[in-house]
């Protein structure tokens, strides 16, 4: 998968808090504007301490046949910095935005569509339930939040789906059934989903288990989720005689690019697999927070992809697979 990026200029036209956590943006792109489809995401350059890093949103529709990019963020006060870089915005302000791509597209073909979202998961789902809101064939959407404040855009999905919305607020009845779910589809149903990686993870071993057509489950992640909180770590390369300090607010691919040691990379969201690098030795489990490494090697942990996984804390002794020139010691 190889993205080609037009970047262009535009403002944030409307800002809105759809919970306390989430944030909708509303990005004026007058004629960069281009049609996309549910499932697309725009790429965006944020600032992250005088960095220049890219992250991704899902695009928003809000069924009002405006030409507007939408993206919501989610406030990680813990997380790399991307999110509260949007935050920072304020309605007049310049943001540098790719044209839409997509890579969890819907399908015409299925015979029913389920679709999961965990918490800010909802984002691409929104688009999706709206195109399918009077299709002829079964629909329903299972979101989970943990609180009902953090059910962003619930009301409005209620209006399109009515009681083909299942909201699971976990504080009160428990997080979502997913193994429900996934039995419930049936024949030629195909399942979307977007949430964190272990939820990710949990529907696909599930989905596997029941014999179910792989090519019928589809799926987005954010890279942010893992299974472990997200503190620095230390990286030895021995190749290169250098130690790298990872801070938590960085990730592996950057830290390593800032000392000069070059490793492939294309997506940066753990799903085209160029920036794998070989793991030699850990004092820490592995937090694989990847979608292209297999559960067999994600259980093995002698590779990681350096965009999006990490260790919490303690030392990582990694080789990288570029074989280039070796960066001054
Ligand atoms: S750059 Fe694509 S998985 Fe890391």
């Amino acid at each position: 998968m190889k993205f080609r990026d037009d970047w262009a200029m535009v403002s944030i036209e409307r800002i809105e808090d759809v919970s306390p956590t989430i944030r909708l943006i509303e990005i004026a792109a007058g004629n960069h504007f281009k049609n996309w489809a549910p499932g697309a995401h725009l790429r965006v350059r944020v600032k992250v301490e005088e960095r220049i890093e890219i992250r991704t949103y899902s695009l928003i529709d809000l069924g009002d046949d405006e030409k507007k990019y939408r993206v919501a963020v989610k406030l990680m006060e813990e997380g790399l910095g991307g999110s509260r870089y949007m935050w920072s915005l304020q309605v007049g302000d310049a943001l540098e935005i790719s044209q839409p791509h997509n890579h969890f597209e819907l399908s015409c073909y299925a015979s029913s569509y389920t679709l999961v979202a965990g918490g800010v998961g909802i984002t691409p789902l929104v688009s999706m339930a709206y195109v399918l809101r009077n299709s002829d064939k079964p629909v329903r959407l299972f979101y989970g939040v943990r609180s009902h404040t953090e059910a962003a855009l619930a009301n409005l999905l209620r209006s399109w789906l009515g009681d083909r919305l299942e909201l699971c607020v976990a504080d009160e009845t428990g997080p979502l059934d997913l193994k429900r779910i996934v039995d419930s589809v049936t024949g030629d149903g195909e399942l979307y989903i977007c949430g964190p990686i272990a939820m990710l993870e949990t529907v696909s071993r599930i989905w596997k288990e029941s014999g179910k057509s792989m090519g019928a489950l589809r799926y987005e992640t954010f890279a942010s989720s893992g299974h472990y909180p997200t503190r620095p770590f230390t990286v030895e390369l021995p190749r290169f005689g250098k130690t790298v300090e990872v801070a938590a607010h960085q990730t592996l691919l950057a830290a390593l690019e800032a000392e000069g040691i070059e490793v492939m990379s294309d997506c940066k969201r753990g799903e085209c697999g160029l920036c794998v690098v070989n793991v030699l030795e850990s004092n820490a489990p592995v937090d694989h927070r990847d979608v292209f490494l297999n559960p067999s090697e994600k259980e093995e942990s002698k590779k990681m992809c350096a965009c999006v996984s990490r260790i919490s804390g303690g030392t990582l002794t990694l080789d990288t697979a570029y074989r280039g020139p070796t960066p001054n010691a």
